[in-house]
């Protein structure tokens, strides 16, 4: 598809990608532009940077509005983003203008079930709490018989809000911890599905969302963010939690609400809580949550695996390549 004999095909990678990736586009011979800081690119360079490109890959750091699909121009036929979340990219635009969007799909639904289950742990247990004592010489009298006690995770109450395809994962993972599990969907999923996937099915039940709040130990947010679920984890939410429980986030900030979270934790109205999503990412340096002890907070590292940062990398690239290149069966694409 290119557009002469002398000119090639333009490729914007908005920031740094693994080797992999980079390969399969450098041996498509497109002409590159990669913005090489790791810093996310200002709207006003992304829209600078992305004038007559075919295609973009980008991340979810940053926004593909109607103004940088405008000022990419009509050669762009496909974003794709490194991501499986797509909520950063304008999907009606793209689609009026018939440009693809491709996408990671579940690529990374096991590293980040993975890391899911692991901030249970850490939370449940006081791992980090335990390690920050340890490492800053605070560890006096050896064995201690109050010394960071937590709570069980075995034989507790896990609460799942969205059981898609990271959901089931982390369900799977918690059934080996000998967790009971309770749900919640946006569509509920039929028993001889449920069946299928969990065999063990006498500990796994759906429940309406107060339900979940109510009966749950530790209760995990892994739903897609919508119109649906924006603050869907609210004070009305958090209010119905047991005293003892804890919150993780590993899907996207938006889904709860920050204010509402810090009110609660400050009240002690639940125990903790561990986040990997923020309203805002970076959190700001005067972040409450900061110089809160009962948080466990990581910087979105639910991918962040080399085996599938490696596999993102490629599968981003590919998208490009297989759209533009006209096969675009053979691309992860979600129109
Ligand atoms: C995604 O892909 O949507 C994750 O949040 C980032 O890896």
């Amino acid at each position: 598809m290119a557009r002469s004999n002398i000119s090639k095909l333009k490729v914007l990678v908005t920031r740094p990608i693994p080797e992999i990736g980079l390969n399969v586009l450098k041996e498509a011979n497109y002409d590159l532009i990669i913005n090489s800081t790791n810093r996310p690119l200002k709207p006003s360079e992304l829209k600078h940077m992305a004038k007559n490109v075919d295609a973009i890959l980008c991340f979810l750091t940053d926004t593909i509005d109607k103004d940088v699909i405008e000022a990419a121009g009509p050669n762009l036929k496909i974003i794709s983003t490194y991501s499986t979340g797509y909520e950063h990219i304008d999907v009606i635009e793209a689609k009026k203008r018939n440009i693809k969007i491709g996408y990671t799909g579940n690529i990374l639904t096991q590293t980040t079930a993975d890391l899911a289950f692991g901030l249970v742990l850490c939370v449940g247990r006081r791992i980090v709490e335990a390690d920050n004592l340890v490492k800053a010489g605070k560890w006096k009298y050896g064995w201690c018989p109050d010394l960071m006690v937590g709570t069980d995770v075995h034989g507790k109450t896990l609460g799942i809000i969205g059981m898609g395809k990271i959901g089931t994962e982390i369900a799977r993972r918690a059934l080996g911890f000998g967790m009971k599990i309770i749900y919640t969907n946006r569509t509920s999923i039929a028993r001889p599905n449920l069946i299928n996937l969990f065999p063990n099915f006498t500990d796994i039940k759906y429940s309406e969302l107060s339900e979940l709040a109510s009966r749950s130990d530790y209760v995990i947010v892994c739903c897609s963010l919508n119109k649906d679920s924006y603050h869907l984890v609210d004070k009305e939410f958090i209010s119905q939690m047991k005293k003892t429980a804890f919150l993780i986030n590993i899907a996207r900030g938006k889904i709860v609400n920050q204010k509402d979270l810090i009110a609660a934790l400050k009240k002690k109205i639940i125990t903790g809580a561990a986040l990997d999503v923020y309203e805002e990412e970076p959190l700001s340096k005067n972040n409450q949550l900061l110089k809160m002890k009962n948080v466990v907070l990581l910087p979105h590292i639910g991918s962040a695996s080399t085996e599938t940062r490696n596999k993102m990398s490629e599968r981003a690239a590919l998208n490009i390549v297989n759209v533009l290149q006209g096969s675009d069966e053979k691309a992860l694409l979600i129109n």
